[in-house]
Order: C-alpha cells, then sequence, then structure tokens
C-alpha cells in the first residue's frame, strides 16, 4: 500500500521541498496551510509537476485541528507513516530584553505546542498502525547552540530537541522512530523577514558557517527524508545538524 506523509506548514519553504521528495518517492502528500490563497498555490504547483497533494486548513497551535489532521489523513489514506512537524516561526532579531513577550508567547504556541500535539496525535495514531512509523521534527542549531539575536527562538527550538529526545526514547522498543533535523540558515520567507527589517545581510547569514554559504531547503529535504526512511532502522533520538559545518566548531 501507498505511504503517506503529513509534513505541517508544508506549502513553502522546507516543507514544499520535503513535500516534493515524499512525493517524488511515491508517497500520499498531507500538508497544512492556514491561508487558502498559498494552498491553491501550492497544489497547482504540485500539479504542474505530475504530483496530487491534499492541503488541511489546520493552525498548529489549536489541538483539535491537529487532531482533526491526524484523523481526517488517516480517514482519507488509511494510515499516517510519517510525520513532519514542520511548521515554526522566527523570533524578532531584537537584543533579549528588547523582544516582547507577545512574540515570545507565540512561538511557544507555534514551535513548542503545535510541534507537540503533532508528535502526540502522531504517535497515538502509530501506535495503533500495524507499521507503526516515523516522526521527523524541525529543531534548528538554535536548538543546539546559543545564537544571538535568537534567544526565545532557541529556546523553543531546545525544547524540540527534548522532546524528539524523550519520546524516542521511550517509543524505541514500539517500531517508532522518532528524531529531528538542525538546520543552519536556510534562505526562505522565516529568515528572508529577517533580512528584510534591515538587521542581517543574505551573506551574513551564509558567512556564519564554515562552508560560507547558506543551506538550501533540498539539503534539508533530503535529511529529513532519509531519516524517515528504511535507511537507518538503528537511528533514533538524533538530532541531525545540516549546517555546512557550524555545529562541528
Ligand atoms: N529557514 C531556516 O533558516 C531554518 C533554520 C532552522 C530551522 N528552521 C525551521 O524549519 C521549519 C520550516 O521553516 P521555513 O524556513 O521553511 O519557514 P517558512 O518558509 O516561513 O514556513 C513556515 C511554515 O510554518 C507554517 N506555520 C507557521 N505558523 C503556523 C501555525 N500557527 N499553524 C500552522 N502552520 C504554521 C506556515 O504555514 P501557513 O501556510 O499556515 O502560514 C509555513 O508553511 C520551521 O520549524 C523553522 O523553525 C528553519
Amino acid at each position: 500500500m501507498k505511504k503517506t506523509v503529513i509534513i505541517t506548514g508544508g506549502t513553502v519553504g522546507i516543507g514544499k521541498a520535503t513535500a516534493l521528495k515524499f512525493a517524488k518517492n511515491g508517497y500520499n502528500i498531507v500538508t497544512t496551510s492556514r491561508s487558502d490563497d498559498k494552498a491553491k498555490k501550492f497544489i497547482e504547483e504540485f500539479k504542474q509537476v505530475g504530483y496530487e497533494a491534499t492541503v488541511y486548513n489546520v493552525d498548529v497551535t489549536k489541538e483539535e485541528q491537529v487532531e482533526k489532521l491526524v484523523a481526517d489523513t488517516v480517514e482519507k489514506f488509511g494510515s499516517v507513516d510519517v510525520i513532519v512537524n514542520n511548521s515554526g516561526i522566527a523570533g524578532e532579531p531584537k537584543f533579549f530584553a528588547q523582544t516582547s513577550k507577545y512574540n515570545m508567547r507565540n512561538m511557544v504556541e507555534t514551535n513548542v505546542m503545535g510541534l507537540y500535539y503533532g508528535m502526540r496525535y502522531g504517535i497515538l495514531q502509530m501506535l495503533e498502525q500495524e507499521t507503526k512509523g516515523k516522526i521527523v521534527n524541525l529543531a534548528s542549531i538554535a536548538g543546539l547552540n546559543g545564537i544571538e539575536f535568537a534567544g526565545e527562538y532557541g529556546a523553543t527550538k531546545h525544547a524540540v530537541v527534548g522532546m524528539t529526545k524523550g519520546a524516542a526514547i521511550e517509543y524505541a522498543t514500539s517500531g517508532i522512530r522518532i528524531n529531528a533535523v538542525a538546520p543552519g540558515a536556510i534562505l526562505t520567507d522565516i529568515l528572508n523577514d529577517v533580512i528584510e527589517s534591515g538587521q542581517l545581510t543574505a551573506e551574513d547569514l551564509g558567512a556564519i558557517h564554515p562552508m560560507k554559504r547558506p543551506g538550501t531547503v533540498e539539503d534539508i529535504a533530503n535529511a529529513i527524508y532519509f531519516l524517515a526512511s528504511d535507511e537507518c532502522p538503528f537511528m533514533t533520538g538524533v538530532v541531525l545538524p545540516v549546517d555546512g559545518g557550524y555545529t562541528a566548531r
């Protein structure tokens, strides 16, 4: 039977490249967007390259919507073999004390609680399936190291690392593998907003890596696909840096 992947927030950026990677490998694609326009555009672009995708309107900060996303996917395709918890937002590129508690709360709701719901309902479904499943979470180099002007964002991504490792150990003998990728700087909307704010340039962002360039969305999609594949059955609880050497320092 054809396998099914859910990728939250997959109509743009890293999620979109990940959707394409799984589609090329024969998966049913389920993704989300809170924007009907983005959903329509994505489905159209996907069709042009020969693939179909289902896009649900989901806000990951709303637990019942994530629960429904999993239930609707099972109803339509019969299983959830992989869930990629990709939805996320960045912080304000400011000195820590200049940031707002509103933005901090929003980030916790999206990057921590949203991902927690995705893991929780994903695991509950996978436990019921004979074939179990794989979860891949989007952490960040800011979840492994301290990064200036990313203290709050880093806090949420450290939480992703904690959830990934703890749950991976708990379900290690249940047939569910749980891993994360930790991207370096990838030029998607999340960083374009930072660039547009005038705080940093694309060159600045590239220069933080030993490879002296930003990564591509495909670099991350390939790593996500690998962790979700049957090529690494002994890997769980891994937070895989894909960062041009950044965390090697
Ligand atoms: N780009 C980087 O340099 C970088 C580095 C390290 C880690 N990451 C992580 O990689 C992931 C993807 O980032 P990206 O660079 O591809 O960013 P992006 O292009 O800005 O995409 C972010 C996605 O998150 C979704 N999202 C945001 N808030 C949401 C909410 N409340 N409910 C549901 N979906 C929500 C958006 O979906 P809608 O269509 O609903 O708006 C959008 O599709 C994030 O977790 C990010 O933290 C990125």
